[in-house]
């Protein structure tokens, strides 16, 4: 049989179209393929189907659109179209139990409807992040269930997905995709698959429990470089140097194949995936009776960085004279990343909730976060404009950096905001340059590990 990625007409079909699966699945289309994207959840998509996107990533609504309109991407919530697709992608969500304990709802569901509308010769390549041994001890015998073998009868791959949100589509045109299957002839369809869907670099792995590890390898090395990072701010603040200033130089050494890179400080660590991988990788280790102290110590440290922007914020209104419960501090940004509209898991409900119980009245805006996302996660409705929220505030708390802000007049604000008003960069972001032009202003500056 004559393995479809080897023809120029190869169809694919993605399940679960949330952040990955609907970024992946306008990728596909866009890059020719017919998609057939498959989704539990009704309102996602008729929301798809009706030229909308169901998450906030740059670009991501008109790639969409286009491809709905094309008529190379189409959606719905029935399986059974599947079975017309060369190559069956899983993109499921994957969350985790407490302390990394896999919460496989998502992924049993998706592979036992699956396994009903399997047929000979398509390849099952999972996207979705999994402990190491998920693959061969849950995922193949779901699909299997359906009577087709995996590895002989239908192909199994396993190929982590790693891009970051807000840069995710430029991301998947780019970045090597790590790829490993049930057995080497799978893997190597994979590779092709992706080379032909993409355009992009394969990195072959020997076995699927070596791309499970790598996935979370990643995500591991990430939270612990922020940790790393947000120490650094802490000690740089002690010592009373700019961490930003010393984290430029720093990175200039060598090491390794590259150079340094600490990554940056910040409010703390969000999100579904570095909130939840490096647990994973600790749980896992426990069930081989290793002790992993690096993620626990990570953890805590990213978790306990929203707590320490609250008490920086507050410290500062305490220096302008003013007590808590007589302050009112906008925050702008509210999104667990720059760039996107995602509040899972967000650091800045913990920073709003430690303010409002220190009796501070809080103002939110973000131009990308849904209103009714927003109104759930921190209980509160959003401001109109950064304006509106400016109105009197004692502090201007800049807790993500969206690209729409860079359109802000902080001379306007200033005119706005309270006399002896402070801007809190929640994100490293203002370069030297921009913080002597905010006091220039008459703003007080900080900034973490500044
Ligand atoms: N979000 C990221 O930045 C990112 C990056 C890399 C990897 N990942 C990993 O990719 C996977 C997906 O993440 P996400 O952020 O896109 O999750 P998500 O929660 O945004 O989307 C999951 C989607 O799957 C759908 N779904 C659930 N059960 C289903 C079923 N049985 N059949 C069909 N659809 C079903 C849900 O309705 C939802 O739309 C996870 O394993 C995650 O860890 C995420």
């Amino acid at each position: 049989m004559s393995f479809p990625p080897d023809r120029e007409d190869v169809t694919a079909s993605v399940i679960g179209l949330g952040y990955v699966g609907s970024c992946l699945a306008a990728t596909l289309a866009d890059r020719g393929l017919r998609v057939f994207g498959v989704d539990v959840n009704e309102l996602l998509v008729e929301e798809i189907a009706g030229g909308g996107s169901p998450v906030q990533e740059p670009g991501l609504t008109d790639l969409l659109a286009q491809g709905t309109a094309s008529g190379r991407l189409t959606v719905g919530t029935d399986y059974a179209r599947t079975a017309e697709s060369d190559v069956v992608i899983v993109a499921v969500g994957t969350p985790v139990h407490g302390r990394g304990e896999l919460a496989d709802t998502q992924v049993r569901g998706a592979c036992e409807e699956l396994s009903r509308h399997l047929r000979p010769g398509q390849l099952v390549i999972v996207k979705s992040t999994l402990p190491p041994g998920t693959m061969r001890r849950l995922v193949a015998p779901l699909l299997e269930k359906g009577g087709l073998r995996c590895g002989t009868d239908i192909g199994l791959a396993f190929c982590p997905e790693r891009l970051s949100q807000g840069t995710a589509l430029a991301e998947l045109r780019s970045l090597p995709v790590v790829v490993s299957g049930i057995t080497p002839r799978d893997a190597e369809r994979a590779e092709r698959f992706w080379r032909r869907a993409l355009g992009v670099e394969t990195i072959p792995c020997s076995s699927l429990e070596t791309a499970e590890v790598v996935k979370l390898a990643n995500n591991w090395w990430i939270d612990h470089n922020i940790a790393l990072a947000n120490e650094l701010g802490k000690f740089c603040s002690a010592v009373g140097v700019d961490v930003m200033e010393v984290i430029g130089a720093t990175n200039s050494a060598p090491k390794g194949g590259g150079n340094i890179n600490v990554l940056l400080p910040g409010v703390g660590v969000g999100g579904s995936c570095l909130t939840k991988d490096p647990w994973m990788v600790w749980r896992t280790a426990r069930e081989h009776g290793l002790d992993l102290r690096s993620v626990t110590t990570a953890r805590e440290i990213n978790d306990g960085m929203p707590g320490y922007t609250a008490r920086l914020i507050l410290e500062e209104i305490a220096k302008a004279g003013k007590r808590p419960d007589q302050a009112r501090v906008a925050i702008l940004g509210l999104a667990f990343k720059n760039d996107t509209g995602d509040v899972r898991s967000t650091p800045t409900a913990p920073v709003v909730a430690a303010l409002a119980d220190a009796g501070a009245e809080v103002v939110l805006y973000d131009p990308l976060v849904d209103p009714a996302e927003a109104e759930k996660t921190f209980r509160t409705g959003l401001a109109p404009t950064a304006e509106a929220a400016a109105e009197g505030a004692d502090c201007l708390a800049i807790l993500a950096w969206h690209r729409e802000f860079a359109d802000l007049s902080f001379a306007d604000l200033r005119t706005r905001v309270s006399d002896r008003c402070v801007v809190v960069d929640g994100r490293a972001h203002f370069p030297r340059s921009t913080v002597e032009s905010l006091t220039g202003l008459g703003f007080a500056f900080r900034g973490i590990g500044r």
